[in-house]
């Protein structure tokens, strides 16, 4: 069986990769500092606790496991945190990411998948937005992805390290058994919020601004099931496997849901009320992000197959055992 190393393998899109690496034959090592990921959540192969940034760690784990490859999650992800502190985004994200690169190389492994994130395009000018659409970060966290993004060009145009970029929309959704689900703290993701507020856990649920040029006036995302995204990661870890060109990938649905629309489905899904309040726009959101993902269906066979409505019922399924479980 072949061993991955999985950083950040204890995170929410980390763990549900693990789930699908599993499904296909593959043994994922998950090394995580565990500052946002959970130990419950490493199901399908060994945890070993350390930080990205601890190259000597590494070295001990590339040789204990001899990994054929890396999945590249770990690192800091809340935007607004990336604004009170850039540095440690440009010390997890960027000095991290190239801390693992350089243990994987002095392990004679050249091949990493790594998260990256719309984010790095910043104000769409073109929609849908395609692999080709220009790069323009609007903080720090965005910005850090960008900066691998660039580093990974360099380490496969001089060095043969090969890698796939996988660019998430709004990763959303749950394994539907409800064993591993979104659980971020702070949670500051829509769904997971949305959901809380039906279950009664917050008071109620925020609307950023109803005047925009949309349909409803509220902003549009593209939200892509999780496990569609694990589908991907394991599509681009097999066609490095079998030598394949580095690549970037955007991965959404290709469709666009208003937040009114998602307030509907979340009703249709958990069955309760939500209370809702309507504030104003916040600095730097996008009216409209919807991604075009026909390079992903083209080079990696990728379908993204699980919609809205299977998003939300497997969130809801998720929230509802972690609820219970808290009792
Ligand atoms: N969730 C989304 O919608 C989304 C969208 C675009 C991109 N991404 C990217 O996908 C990746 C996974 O995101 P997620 O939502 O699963 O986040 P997450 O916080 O659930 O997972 C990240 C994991 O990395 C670990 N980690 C953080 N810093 C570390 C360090 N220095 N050393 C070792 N482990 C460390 C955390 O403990 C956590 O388990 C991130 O790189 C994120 O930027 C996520």
């Amino acid at each position: 069986m072949q061993t991955i190393l999985v950083t950040g393998g204890a995170g929410y899109v980390g763990s549900h990769c693990c789930l699908a690496l599993a499904a296909t034959g593959f043994l994922p090592i998950v090394f995580d500092n565990l500052s946002n990921g959970h130990r419950e959540h490493v199901q399908w192969g060994p945890l070993v606790v350390g930080d990205i940034r601890d190259a000597a760690h590494l070295d001990a784990v590339f040789s204990a496991h001899a990994p054929v490859a890396v999945l590249h999650f770990a690192g800091r992800i809340e935007v607004g945190e990336s604004v009170k502190d850039p540095g440690a985004f440009y010390d997890h994200n960027v000095g991290g990411a190239i801390t693992v690169i350089e243990a994987a190389r002095r392990a004679n492994v050249n091949v990493m998948v790594f998260s990256s994130t719309c984010a790095i395009f910043g104000e769409p000018a073109i929609l849908p937005m395609d692999e080709r659409h220009p790069q323009a970060p609007l903080n720090p966290y965005g910005r850090s992805k960008l900066m691998v993004e660039q580093v990974l060009v360099d380490y496969d145009r001089h060095v043969g390290f090969r890698s796939a970029v996988m660019r998430y929309f709004n990763a959303a959704g749950a394994e539907p058994e409800g064993r591993i689900g979104e659980w971020h703290e702070p949670e500051t993701h829509a769904i997971p919020v949305a959901i809380q507020a039906a279950l009664g856990q917050r008071p109620n649920f925020t609307i950023f601004g109803d005047d925009y040029d949309t349909r409803d006036g509220t902003a549009v995302r593209d939200y892509v099931h999780v496990l569609d995204l694990a589908d991907a990661h394991v599509a681009a870890l097999k066609r490095l496997l079998a030598g394949g060109s580095s690549e970037a990938f955007n991965l959404g649905a290709g469709t666009g849901t208003t937040v009114r629309e998602l307030v509907d489905g979340v009703v249709r899904a958990t069955g309760k009320p939500l209370p809702l309040r309507v504030a104003p726009r916040r600095l730097g959101d996008a009216p409209m992000l919807v991604a075009d993902n026909t390079k992903a269906r083209r080079v990696l066979g990728w379908t993204p197959a699980r919609d809205l409505d299977a998003i939300l019922s497997s969130a809801w399924r998720w929230h509802q055992a972690q609820a219970a479980a808290d009792r």
